[in-house]
């Protein structure tokens, strides 16, 4: 009996710290590696040049094209939260359809933000239609 607790207890314990105290654990690893150096731990951005991920309605109002802007960049003029930026992300082409369908459902939890959750299909099929959206590859345009 003992033993089992000792054993449950433990596994709680691993299950938290594996877990990072959030629901998308790979999502978080993906985002410190390939996102927080520009857009910060916390998803504040940075001043004028990188827009927020941290309470966006931009997640909200462009969901569609998120997995397409992980993928190959934006390069456009957007507004996030009423405030205008226009510098370039550059796109991030090794990252699998898991890893783009983790790392949005993280951001899109987190930071006050409420967007309902990625699947997978929903991801692969906006990625099937980066081609077709103004914002891709546009950094000539004014
Ligand atoms: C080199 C810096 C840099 C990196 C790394 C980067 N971004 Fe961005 N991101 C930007 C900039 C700059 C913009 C604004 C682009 C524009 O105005 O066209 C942006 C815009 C966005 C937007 C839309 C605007 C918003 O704030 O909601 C999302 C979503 C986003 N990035 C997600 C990510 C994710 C997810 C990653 C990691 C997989 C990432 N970015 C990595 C610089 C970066």
């Amino acid at each position: 009996m003992q033993k089992i607790l000792i054993l449950s207890l433990s596994l709680a314990i691993f299950l938290v710290f594996a877990c990072g105290g959030n629901q998308y654990p790979s999502g978080a690893r993906v985002y410190k590696a390939t996102c927080a150096n520009c857009h910060l731990d916390d998803g504040a951005g940075l001043g004028a040049l990188i827009p927020p991920l941290a309470n966006s309605d931009y997640l909200i109002k462009h969901r569609d094209q998120l997995a397409c802007i992980v993928r190959y960049g934006l390069a456009d003029t957007i507004l996030v939260n009423g405030i205008r930026y226009q510098e370039q992300m550059a796109g991030i082409p090794n990252l699998s359809e898991v890893q783009i369908t983790n790392v949005l459902n993280y951001i899109g939890s987190n930071w006050g933000n409420k967007v309902p959750a990625f699947r997978l299909e929903e991801v692969r099929a906006s990625l099937q239609s980066c081609n077709s959206l103004p914002t891709q590859d546009t950094k000539t345009k004014q």
